[in-house]
């Protein structure tokens, strides 16, 4: 596996997160002390992508529990603290579902351990969280070993926004089969969109591959139609943020228009996911919360005005891509075909 940047990592007594913000141009480290810097950092992007976020979540509860006292709580008002904190790490971003899995994963913890001590609770959890970066770094790599089984020597794959190492502990969902298939001595190829507004795809996609050393060819998002048309494209494979029962997906604003545009080319379409995206207490994709951010990314998008002053904006992060357009979803435990409804449920054992 390529050596893939380690962006989050817990040192000794804070958070480090990579600011995400200030790539590809600078790899500045910032040291999360605190529950708010940990909310800030998800809420303006300095950590993205789901599984990132839900992890560096994680953390965030850890650092807001362990400014309590613990002569002064009770386990009861210990729990109650813990989950106001989780309802605050999750309102940073509404979408993927990673967020409040992770939070709630540490409410039940605490609530498992009503005997211990708030000293010896406190350091179950941050185990938990250092456990957390392990565990998403093997369900990754699993995503890429069945993911690489989808591509032949030469492919050219397609991607939207960035579901890389970036965008996880380390070694990212969408992009695994591509560094699955680079340990194979496979010779595969990415084009990347650009992903307007927030340049996911030209800085941190674009990034993370070409120092990887994978072949990746950078587009603006309107060229995936024409790409598609020259039989340049062999594949897609796009991230998740939040997949419903019934197999639609929410992932970044665009992934929706790839998938109608692979399906006219009759070009196969992936979404890869961890079982942690997948909500299935959700029927569909109409029911998922799409976060809508401030209209200055589109109007001030590249450090200058470019549109009109007092100008109306719609500035949705996600869209929903309906699972008629989903060849399969590649998942630690495998790749999953229609009809998604019953194969998503056998994943959860129902
Ligand atoms: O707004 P972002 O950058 O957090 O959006 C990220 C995406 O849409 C990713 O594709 C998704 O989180 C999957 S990450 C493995």
């Amino acid at each position: 596996m390529a050596e893939l940047i380690e962006h989050l990592r817990w040192d000794e007594d804070c958070l480090l997160l990579l600011d995400q913000t200030l790539l590809p141009t600078k790899t500045d480290f910032l040291k999360i002390n605190c529950i708010e810097e940990c909310w800030e950092a998800i809420k303006v992007l300095r950590v993205r992508g789901a599984p990132a976020i839900g992890v560096a979540a994680a953390f965030g509860m850890y650092l807001g529990l362990r400014t309590l006292n613990s002569a002064d709580w009770s386990a009861s008002e210990f729990v109650e603290e813990a989950r106001k904190n989780a309802d605050y790490l999750s309102s940073a971003r509404p979408t993927a579902v990673n967020l409040r899995w992770a939070v709630d994963r540490i409410v039940r913890l605490i609530e498992a351990h009503p005997k211990e001590t708030i000293p010896q609770i406190l350091d179950i959890i941050k185990a938990e969280a250092i456990s957390m970066i392990a565990e998403d770094n093997e369900v990754c790599k699993a995503i890429g070993r069945h993911g690489v089984t989808l591509l032949k020597d030469g492919a050219m794959v397609l991607t939207h926004c960035n579901a890389g190492g970036l965008a996880t502990a380390r070694y990212g969902t969408a992009l695994s089969p591509i560094y699955a298939a680079q340990e194979k001595g496979m010779r595969v190829g990415v084009f990347a969109d650009e992903t307007r507004p927030l340049l996911q795809g030209s800085r941190l996609t674009a990034y993370e591959l070409q120092r990887a050393g994978i072949p990746v060819t950078l587009i603006c998002d309107n060229m995936a139609a024409m790409v598609m048309a020259q039989k340049k494209v062999d594949l897609v494979i796009v991230g998740a943020d939040r997949v419903t029962a019934n197999g639609d997906f929410a992932n970044k604003i665009g992934t929706y228009g790839v998938a109608i545009l692979a399906k006219e080319h009759g070009i196969p379409f992936y979404c890869a996911t961890p079982l942690s995206t997948i909500d299935m207490s959700l029927a569909h994709g109409g029911s998922i919360p799409i976060e809508e951010r401030k209209s200055e990314e589109i109007t001030h998008g590249f450090g200058r005005q470019t549109a009109p002053d007092g100008i109306n904006v719609f500035n949705p992060a996600f869209d929903v891509t309906p699972h008629r357009y989903v060849t399969a979803f590649i998942t630690e435990r495998g790749v999953v075909k229609p009809p998604f409804e019953k194969n998503l449920s056998l994943l959860f054992g129902s």
